[in-house]
């Protein structure tokens, strides 16, 4: 048995590679604040959690955990998927506890999970993953964007940091900047003013120019080359090696 817990499930990337890894027999833990009617399965289940509240990922995720690890599986796989774009805004025009909120969800959260996954997951003849979904982001600083730059920053550094403790053992962990996808976080940022978002240009013209990718496409990629396939210990995959 497989079992994958991916965060996010409710929309966008998120639902489409719980939906993938459903299809391809996984059994899947979705966690998030909002679950997916397209999710029903005997496989699946969800947990529900708000990701920007860090005090309470703990107690709402350990139980289940704790449950997938008793099953022995052969193979488990975490994908912090879960993100948000907002706050919007150059740096000195944004509220304080939005700032808190995103680098919470974003970053805090991925770290957060990451560590109960490896306290709970232990046994290392099991094959344990930790696939972190970042973005092209977290090495551009795009006006406007900064809240979500900084967090993928430090969740790439979250991946290398997992390497540099457990990389000798039977766990992986990977980035994975995934390209520019047809989801709702596009079309938010699309919709923001150029005063908020200087950027707001590079984000119409992703659209203008068709270069966005259905979320089922990707998913469909990330869940047969980085969730199933063999994987190279902590690289950054982009799109193009999908
Ligand atoms: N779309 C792109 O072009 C693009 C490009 C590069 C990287 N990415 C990355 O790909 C991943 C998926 O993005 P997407 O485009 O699918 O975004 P999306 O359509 O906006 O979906 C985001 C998902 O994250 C969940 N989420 C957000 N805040 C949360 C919170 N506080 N607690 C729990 N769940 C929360 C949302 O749940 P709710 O429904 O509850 O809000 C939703 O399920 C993200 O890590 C994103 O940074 C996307």
């Amino acid at each position: 048995m497989k079992n994958a817990i991916v965060t996010g499930v409710s929309r966008g990337l998120g639902e489409a590679l719980a939906a993938a890894l459903l299809e391809r027999g996984l059994t899947v833990t979705g966690v998030g604040r909002r679950s997916s009617a397209r999710l029903a399965s005997e496989r699946y289940r969800f947990v529900s959690c708000d990701l920007a509240d860090a005090g309470a990922i703990e107690a709402a995720l350990i139980p289940t955990l704790d449950a997938i690890a008793g099953l022995r599986s052969e193979y488990v796989c975490l994908v912090n998927n879960a993100a948000t774009a907002e706050p919007v805004g150059v740096i000195g025009s944004m509220a304080s506890d939005a700032i808190v909120a995103s680098l919470t969800a974003n970053l805090i959260a991925p770290l957060l999970l990451a560590n109960l996954f490896c306290r709970v997951f232990r046994d290392t003849a099991q094959e344990r993953r930790i696939i972190n979904v970042s973005s092209g982001a977290a090495q551009s600083a795009l006006p406007g964007g900064g809240a979500y730059s900084i967090g993928k920053a430090g969740l790439e550094m979250l991946t290398m940091q997992l390497v540099a403790e457990h990389g000798a053992s039977t766990l992986k962990a990977i980035s994975v900047r995934p390209g520019i996808i047809d989801t709702g976080m596009q079309q938010f940022m699309r919709s923001q003013s150029p005063k908020a978002l200087p950027s707001l240009a590079m984000f119409q013209d992703f659209h203008a120019s068709g270069q966005l990718v259905a979320p089922n496409v990707v998913a469909a990629k990330i869940a047969d080359k980085l969730v199933l396939g063999e994987i190279e210990q902590g690289r950054t995959y982009l799109y193009k090696d999908l």
